[in-house]
């Protein structure tokens, strides 16, 4: 039987968690689990119920009918995939929001424990390394400036036809960067047992050289 092996990254919004991890569970064949994506889906979801997050009876009801899960990478939300939805400027504001609840961080993290208990899979979020999969094999801490970070988005959304100033990009980076690491549950961090990897400067490919390096693969 093939060992078991989980794979944490950690790191502020932007620092390209998602495209390296994806291109390391390939890597690797193993699954790839966007925690980020799971904290849109409620955002997405409170948001089309036009819930308050404030209202805690609620979220309360609406974390009880609601079910999340991937396929082939996909992310389903009440049986409907939601990739492109969650994808917007303002989800990640609602995101960022939600991931504040504590009712929701404890569903959501519930649900990621399971999702790496039974099969190797890499996970990327804000939490992993310190609070979801504190006995994960690897821990990477994945950092890069705040403008580099912005530079980089600000490009994906011009791609994408939305349109959004540098500036405006930039000051979307600290605000969600002051609210990761600021929260009172679970805030940003790096795990005492993680490897820091700072990726400005370097391209995807070297990226992932690198935590294929660190994970010995
Ligand atoms: O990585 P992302 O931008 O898709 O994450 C969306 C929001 O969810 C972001 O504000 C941080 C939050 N989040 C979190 O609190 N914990 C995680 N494990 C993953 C994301």
């Amino acid at each position: 039987m093939t060992e078991i092996y989980r794979i944490a990254i950690d790191g502020p919004s932007g620092a390209g968690k998602s495209t390296i991890a994806k291109a390391v569970a390939k890597k690797l064949g193993i699954d790839y689990i966007d925690t980020g994506a799971m904290y849109r889906a409620i955002g997405y979801k409170i948001s089309s119920e036009g819930i308050d997050p404030k209202d805690e009876a609620a979220v309360n009801d609406m974390l009880e009918r609601t079910q999340i899960d991937f396929r082939q990478g996909d992310i389903f939300l009440d049986e409907t995939c939601v990739n492109e939805e969650i994808r917007t400027p303002e989800m990640s504001m609602m995101a960022s929001v939600c991931s504040q609840i504590p009712a929701v961080r404890e569903k959501l993290v519930q649900l990621q424990r399971g999702m790496g208990e039974r099969k190797s899979v890499i996970m990327d979020g804000r939490d992993i390394g310190t609070n979801v999969l504190k006995d994960a094999e690897y821990k990477i801490y994945l950092t890069a400036s705040a403008e580099e970070r912005a530079h980089r988005r600000f490009l994906e959304l011009q791609q994408k036809g939305e349109e959004q100033s540098y500036e405006a990009v930039l000051e979307d980076i600290r605000q969600r960067d002051h609210n990761d690491m600021t929260r009172e549950l679970n805030p940003l961090r790096k795990a005492d047992d993680a490897i820091e990897l700072d990726t400005t400067g370097l391209d995807i490919d070297q990226v992932v050289q690198r935590v294929l390096e660190i994970v010995g693969k």
